[in-house]
């Protein structure tokens, strides 16, 4: 397995978000965790790139145990994490913000070039317009920054919080092929949505949580079959289940 949460609980000082939540990604693999609004997927990134450290239980990536490790150490072992909200600084440049990912992994400006020709191929649009504020970019190019920046560090494991958020759809349909070719590339994707009907289509694996707790572990095509887990965990009052099954 690329990763395996081992039972974990977490929170934040005296509420509890987690209860005992155990996935495995296999490597290669690109993974979906689905749920509503407050079920705890955005915490269980964190515990996984080290931010929020599990109450109990373990994290382990490629084999190696890795509970609470520091952020700053998971990013060189090989975790990236576009955070909710995509992180981008936006009164610094597309350059800048693409350096920070190059300096996250300790290597310096000599790395720029490489970096930035690597970048050309998924996301011409951000060589393009180095010296552009990012705060200036559209939903869309702020994304493919965040992205870009966490790729800069050469991860293993790409863990993005809620691509296609604010994002109409098709910018996500671009976003999702640029996901495929950093599959193809041999990254393994863990990806937070709230809407199934964007990530089931292309993902291997699914994980539904529900109130901090796993409501779901399986192959897309399962979950997609399974419309009460779909329904009942994630699509309740939301826009839903017909979206799914008529894309
Ligand atoms: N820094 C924090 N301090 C205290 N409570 C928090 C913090 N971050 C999240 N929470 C709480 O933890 C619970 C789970 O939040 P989390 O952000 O993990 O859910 P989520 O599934 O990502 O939700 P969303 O779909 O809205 O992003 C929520 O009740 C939230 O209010
Ligand atoms: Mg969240």
């Amino acid at each position: 397995m690329m990763l395996s949460v081992e039972r974990v609980s977490a929170g934040y000082g005296r509420s509890s978000v987690l209860r005992d939540v155990s996935i495995d990604v296999p490597e290669g693999s690109i993974a979906t965790l689905l749920g509503p609004n407050g079920a705890g997927k955005t915490t269980l990134l964190r515990v996984i790139a080290g931010s929020v450290k599990p109450r109990s239980g373990r994290v382990l990536f490629e084999d190696e145990e890795i509970t609470g490790t520091a952020p700053e150490k998971s990013v060189r072992l090989g975790i990236a994490h576009v955070p909710e909200g995509r992180g981008v600084f936006p009164g610094m440049t597309v350059r800048e913000n693409l350096m920070m990912g190059l300096f996250a992994k300790r290597e310096g400006r000599r790395a720029m070039g490489e970096a930035m020709a690597s970048v050309a191929d998924l996301f011409p649009v951000l060589v393009d317009r180095p010296n552009q504020l990012a705060g200036t970019l559209s939903g869309g190019e702020q994304q493919m920054l965040a992205i870009a920046r966490g790729l800069l560090t050469k991860p293993r494991l790409l863990m993005i919080d809620e691509l296609s958020l604010g994002l109409a759809p098709i910018v996500v349909q671009r976003l999702l092929a640029a996901l495929k070719e950093i599959q193809a590339s041999g990254v393994t994707i863990l990806l937070v949505e709230q809407f199934a009907r964007l990530v089931l289509g292309m993902a291997d694996v699914a994980f539904v949580l529900e109130h901090g707790s796993l409501a779901f572990a399986g192959t897309s095509q399962q979950l997609i079959d399974n419309p009460s887990v779909l329904h009942g965990a994630y699509l309740a009052g939301r826009k839903a289940l017909q979206e799914v099954t008529t894309p």
